[in-house]
């Protein structure tokens, strides 16, 4: 692996993070967060989801969020979707990029949208049209990727064939889901390996939960698979409110400072994040906080010189 070597890290915080918190963060907040992440360097940011109100309550008001950050810039901003009706909610707010959901089992499709992977898949053929259309990029996200809270272990076949048909039909990114943060480093290391093998690595990320503390581990299982898309969650906050045993994501800060250390670049001011990482705490209130901070606060201040400027 090559010194300084790019990797794109995407800051789900702001949709996977928040959509399961006790507390609802008001619009405001929800951008003040999302600038706190952005001002760090972070290049991606998905910034809430176009789902049913009833169903996430806490990502009501993200056609304001999408609205709000229309002033062309260097960040990448995309939102999630379920459905056509979402796709149609996100064009209307503005959003230039969406993430749809794909199934990697029946019962995940079921719990989360009530469609079967069948009619999900159509969905997103259908979506990928009409966003070709419309001049929006379209992420499809493969969600449950190594294991279903409802159908147990996933197929890996069953991934790659997800995979192989939606980067055939022009998907820009196909994201690798662990949702429920199941999957080990040998397994991600098997189905990165054979996907990065089959299409290259340009159009791949993954996307790892930290619930049994295999997030980093499984991170650098599929940086050696060649794998350079991360998503990852600022404080670790995350949870999927239909996947029981879902907990946060693998925590932003945690995923920069070890592959900063590797010698990748991320572009992310480590200071700078670990304010939004405070910031992410503070308006939540529950944000477990990434295993890096504690470490990375005193070790950033002797940089500068023993006191501490950029650090809250
Ligand atoms: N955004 C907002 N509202 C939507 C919507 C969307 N993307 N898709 C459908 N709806 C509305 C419908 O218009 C309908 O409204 P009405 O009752 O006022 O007529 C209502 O939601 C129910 O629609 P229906 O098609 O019967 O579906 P449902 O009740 O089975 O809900 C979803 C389907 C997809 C809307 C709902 O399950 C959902 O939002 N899931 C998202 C889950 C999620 O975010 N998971 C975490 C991220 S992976
Ligand atoms: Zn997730």
């Amino acid at each position: 692996m090559g010194a300084s070597e790019h990797i794109v890290i995407t800051d789900v915080g702001p949709r996977d993070g928040l959509q399961n918190q006790p507390r609802i963060l008001t619009v405001d907040e929800r951008l003040r967060l999302i600038g706190a992440i952005a001002d760090a360097g972070v290049a991606s940011i998905e910034v809430g989801s176009f789902v049913s109100p009833r169903a996430v309550p806490a990502m009501a008001g993200t056609d304001a969020v999408v609205a709000a950050l229309q002033t062309p810039g260097p960040v990448h901003y995309t939102a999630l979707i379920p459905n056509m009706k979402g796709y149609e909610l996100a064009r209307a707010a503005g959003a230039r990029c969406v993430t749809m959901v794909l199934y990697a089992s029946e019962g995940m499709a079921q719990k989360n949208v009530g469609m079967s992977m069948a009619q999900a898949e159509a969905a997103t053929a259908d979506i990928l049209v009409a966003a070709r259309a419309d001049g929006l990029e379209v992420v499809a996200a493969i969600s449950v990727a190594f294991a279903c809270p409802f159908d147990g272990a996933t197929d890996p076949g069953v991934v790659r064939a997800v995979a192989e048909k939606f980067l055939a039909l022009g998907t820009d990114q196909i994201v690798i889901a662990d949702t429920i943060g199941a999957g080990n480093p040998q397994q991600v290391r098997s189905l990165t390996s054979d996907l990065v093998r089959d299409h290259g690595a340009d159009r791949l990320g993954c996307h790892f939960h930290d619930t049994r503390a295999l997030g980093l581990a499984n991170v650098f299982a599929a940086v050696e698979s060649g794998i350079r898309r991360f998503d990852a969650s600022i404080a670790g906050l995350g949870g999927c409110p239909f996947a029981p045993g879902a907990s946060g994501n693998v925590a932003t800060e945690d995923v920069v400072m070890m592959l900063e250390q590797m010698g990748f670049d991320t572009g992310i001011d480590l200071g700078a994040l670990l304010r939004a990482s405070d910031l992410a705490q503070e308006l939540t209130g529950t944000a477990p906080g990434g295993r890096a901070k504690a470490w990375l606060k005193p070790w950033l201040a002797k940089q500068s010189g023993g006191v501490e400027p950029t650090i809250a």
